[in-house]
Formats: structure tokens, C-alpha cells, sequence
């Protein structure tokens, strides 16, 4: 086993991929669209060890000179918010699909393929929803993948806690949609662990559900930070009837300017807190790989600390 090929490898997750699996010997080729924006991944490995490819995993027809002479492929390129460019279709469906269908004919032995807790094809949430069709489309073209879903996930880089502690620091009230909705949270380097070692020690069709051994509610995951950053916030909790109108309001002026109006809040993610984001006993999780997953409580300070009062 040489060389993995990632796309996103320049996003939160993939770059702890990219560390884990540099400081383990293996080449690695990151396709991004912009490598410019991913230069600081080459300081993860040795002098030639890692290689930034520019490239879309949308374009079809360049799939297979992307990958060509990978042992293994990884896909972590995703999108939260849908743009006119990228929906959440063509890249979590389409264009997974067409990844893991060139893996087979490039005779790729190993396909990592990254979705989410709470992914099906049945969700009411779309984003949710290209999710489970994309571990089906995946499968279908590539059957001894193995599928990686986590729950939340954070770290330095993340969007969550970073988003919410900012929050504090302006406004004195901190909104919230599902506020009752459970996560598993779970740490991004033990998520890179979990991938790392499924490279390291590939077995077929592979599902894994990844969380952290704590459950905590949306509510309780914001008593924590603002408990971590020493603020006193008030929290309201948005009832989804109304999260749903203002997200719609944001998807639809979001829409008819093009993108230019920031997606705050969208109706995919409003309808992916109606339900818990929690691992299902019956599938494998980290203990499969020996791997103990780190507590949100030590990691936190962390994240946050640079917004600690005290
Ligand atoms: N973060 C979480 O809490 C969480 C929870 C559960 C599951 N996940 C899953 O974990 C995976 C990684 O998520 P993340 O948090 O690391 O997301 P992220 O930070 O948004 O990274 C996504 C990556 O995908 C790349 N990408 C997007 N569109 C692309 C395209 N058309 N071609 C090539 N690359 C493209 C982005 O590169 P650009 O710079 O080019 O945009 C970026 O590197 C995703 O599958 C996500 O659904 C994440």
C-alpha cells in the first residue's frame, strides 16, 4: 500500500486525514479545486510525500487521471450549503457515484467513502438525504467500500463551537434550533484515526458509525461552551415552525442573488436537527478499532479557549 487519494482533503476533516496518514508513510495525492488554499498541507508530510492536484470531483471525465495508480481513495468532499454551481445531488450523489465507478475500473483496492449520521435516503432533510443516496450510490458501484458516518464532529477548526462562541462574543442571546436534539460528538482526530486505521487494515464493506461516548443535547452541548468560555448567554430555543419559515426566507434570497446573500441557516439543516444525530448500536463503531474516542470536556478548552474571559 503507497499511495491514497483524497478529495477534501483540504476541508476540516481531510486535513487531519492527510496528517494522520503523512505521519504514517503513505504518499498521498489531495485533489482540491483550489490548491493554493492547501499549500499548508504539504508541511504535514516529507519533501514529496504530499501532492496537491488541482481538481473537481465533479468532472467525470478527469476522475480516472486523478486517481490513476492510487491503492486507496477517499472521499471527503462535501458541501453543507448548496450553491448554483454545486447541489447537493450532483456532489453527494452524482459525483460519488462517478468516483467510486472509476475506483473499480482503475482497480482501486480501497474505497473510504465519508457520510453522516442520520443519512438516508428517506431523510426530509435533502442534505441528509443525498447523503444516504450517495452510500447507496457508492455501494452500488464500489460494493466492498467501506462507509464512515459520523456524528457532529469538532475540533479547532470546526464550525460549531467556533460559530456559537463568536456568537457569544457579540450578541447576548444565543438562538437555537432542536434544542431537545441529541448528538454523539465526536473528536475530528479520532474520526482520522478511525479512517486511518481502516486504511491501514482494509476488510470489505465496512459501516461504521462513529461517536463519542457522551450524549448531550443541543441545549446542553451550549450550557458546556458558555460554561467554557466563562459567559453568561441567554439561550432560545427557535421552535422549528418558525426556524423552517427563516430558513426558507434565507434559502430563497439566497437563491435569487446567486449566492451572494450567506447561508445563516437553511431549511436542509432546520430539518436535519428534528432528529437525533446518535450512533446505531447494531453497526460497527470505534471499538471495533480499538480506538477510544476523545471527551468533548478535554478537548474543548481548545477549541475555545481564545475566547475565555477569565
Ligand atoms: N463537520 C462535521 O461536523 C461533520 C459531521 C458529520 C459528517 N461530516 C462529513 O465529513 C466529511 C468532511 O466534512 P468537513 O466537515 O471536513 O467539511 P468541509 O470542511 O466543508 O470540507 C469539505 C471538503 O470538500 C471539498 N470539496 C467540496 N466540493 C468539492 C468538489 N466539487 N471537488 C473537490 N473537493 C470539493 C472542499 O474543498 P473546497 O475548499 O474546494 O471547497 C473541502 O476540502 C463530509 O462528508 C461531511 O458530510 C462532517
Amino acid at each position: 500500500m503507497n499511495l491514497v487519494t483524497i478529495f477534501g482533503g483540504s476541508g476540516f476533516l481531510g486535513r487531519y486525514v492527510v496528517r494522520q496518514l503523512a505521519y504514517k508513510g503513505y504518499f498521498i495525492r489531495v485533489v482540491v479545486r483550489n490548491p493554493n488554499a492547501a499549500l499548508f498541507l504539504r508541511v504535514y508530510g516529507k519533501v514529496g510525500q504530499i501532492e496537491l492536484i488541482s481538481g473537481d470531483v465533479k468532472e467525470e471525465k478527469n476522475l480516472l487521471a486523478y486517481i490513476k495508480g492510487s491503492d486507496c481513495v477517499i472521499n471527503c468532499a462535501a458541501t453543507f450549503f448548496e450553491t448554483p454551481s454545486q447541489s447537493f445531488k450532483n456532489l453527494h450523489v452524482n459525483a460519488a457515484r462517478n468516483l467510486a465507478k472509476a475506483a473499480k475500473e482503475e482497480q482501486v483496492s480501497q474505497f473510504i467513502h465519508i457520510s453522516s449520521l442520520g443519512a438516508s435516503p428517506k431523510s426530509d432533510s435533502q442534505l441528509l438525504k443525498s447523503k444516504g443516496a450517495g452510500e447507496q450510490a457508492v455501494l452500488d458501484c464500489f460494493p466492498k467500500a467501506n462507509i464512515i458516518r459520523p456524528s457532529l464532529i469538532f475540533g479547532s477548526e470546526d464550525t460549531f463551537f467556533n460559530r456559537f462562541a463568536k456568537l457569544s462574543s457579540i450578541s447576548p442571546f444565543i438562538p437555537v434550533v432542536g434544542s431537545c436534539t441529541k448528538f454523539q460528538p465526536v473528536y475530528v482526530d479520532d474520526v482520522a484515526k478511525a479512517i486511518c486505521s481502516l486504511v491501514e487494515d482494509y476488510q470489505h464493506e465496512r459501516y461504521l458509525d462513529l461517536g463519542g461516548d457522551e450524549v448531550y443535547t443541543f441545549k446542553e452541548l451550549i450550557d458546556i461552551l458558555l460554561d467554557e468560555i466563562k459567559r453568561k448567554r441567554i439561550i432560545l430555543n427557535i421552535p422549528f415552525f418558525l426556524a423552517k419559515l427563516i430558513a426558507s426566507t434565507n434559502d430563497f434570497f439566497r437563491l435569487i442573488s446567486g449566492g451572494i446573500v450567506p447561508a445563516f441557516l437553511t431549511l436542509a439543516q432546520v430539518k436535519s436537527l428534528e432528529n437525533d444525530n446518535l450512533v446505531d448500536s447494531k453497526s460497527e463503531n470505534f471499538s471495533d478499532l480499538g480506538i477510544a474516542p476523545k471527551e468533548l470536556k478535554i478537548i474543548l478548552p481548545k477549541i475555545v479557549g481564545r475566547f475565555n474571559r477569565s
